[in-house]
């Protein structure tokens, strides 16, 4: 059995960057340190910082003191308020492209434009780009939620992990009302690229085994788009969920990972497919061996 990995998978730039800061941090740093929520949406990761000594938090009204990660989705400036009132030391892991598009949105708050965040409304970076927004701010998941607008200028930005055909259709939505849009697209490359790699692979490989934690949206979505080619499919958060069966008879097997994957995990994955193919379809041309 052959094991393909999709050209693009795992950690993307943000989340990379956002856990080495992290462990910096703990290496650096004494007294408590906490991430505000998840630094990632994979559980291994969590835990690994937990043994390291760095705690996630819910709400900043838990702790008087100690040293707060902002993790690569970024928060509003209110959260940044309160970390400073509070007096405590602050490290910023917010992905550059994610605060860019945080900067875009404040600056067209500043110059009083509505700013329309093209996104999932309960996402934490959404929300963080909202605050930006201060009460400027109108999220929208599709362009059919546009209704009629009084504006003459509007701004706009995405989610970076926001599908690039959506974003469009806002922008033509808008416009085709005849309104002005300062139309930022703030969409990250390192998605679309990883879902574009995983659809190719699953079109060409008997099985596909996607590796992620099962919360996290983009590993959700890449599992989502290999199994729409008609690929078998399977998302595993570790190696110890890999089932032999799936692997009878299969001559190729795609792998992928989301955004939040460490290559550890992958590479574990890739170790124990090639174990349980050694077991199953060793078996099979054993006993077909044995038949002849
Ligand atoms: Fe940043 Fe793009 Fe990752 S916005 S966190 S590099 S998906």
């Amino acid at each position: 059995m052959e094991v393909r990995m999709a050209n693009k998978a795992g950690f993307c730039y943000g989340v990379k960057r956002a856990i080495e800061m992290a462990l910096k941090t703990s290496g650096e740093k004494g007294g408590s340190i906490f991430t505000l929520g998840p630094i990632i949406h994979n559980p291994q990761v969590v835990k690994d910082l937990a043994d390291k000594g760095i705690n996630e938090l819910d709400c900043l009204d838990d702790i008087a003191d100690g040293t707060i990660i902002i993790r690569s989705h970024g928060v509003g400036p209110e959260i940044l308020e309160q970390i400073k009132q509070k007096g405590l030391e602050l490290i910023d892991a917010t992905c550059p492209f994610v605060a860019r598009a945080q900067r875009y949105a404040k600056e067209m708050a500043d110059k009083n434009l509505i700013v329309f965040i093209l996104g999932d409304p309960g996402h934490p970076e959404v929300q963080g780009i909202l605050g930006w927004s201060r009460d400027k701010g109108i999220v929208v998941e599709k362009a059919q939620e546009i209704s009629r607008v009084e504006h003459s200028k509007v701004g706009l930005v995405a989610q970076t992990t926001q599908p690039i055909a959506n974003y469009q259709e806002v922008v033509e939505a808008l416009q085709k009302q005849g309104i002005e849009v300062d139309a930022r697209n703030t969409i990250c490359h390192a998605t679309g690229e990883r879902q574009k790699a995983a659809l190719e692979l699953a079109q060409n490989v008997d099985i596909m085994v996607v590796v992620g934690g099962k919360n996290s949206a983009n590993t959700k979505k890449l599992a989502k788009i290999c199994s729409e080619t008609g690929t078998p499919t399977f998302h595993v958060e570790s190696a110890e969920e890999l089932q032999d069966e799936w692997f009878r008879g299969a001559d190729t097997v795609g792998l992928t990972a989301g955004a939040s994957t460490p290559d550890v995990i992958i590479e574990e994955v890739k170790r124990r497919m090639k174990e349980l193919d050694e077991m199953t379809n060793g078996e099979e041309s054993m006993s077909e061996a044995m038949e002849v």
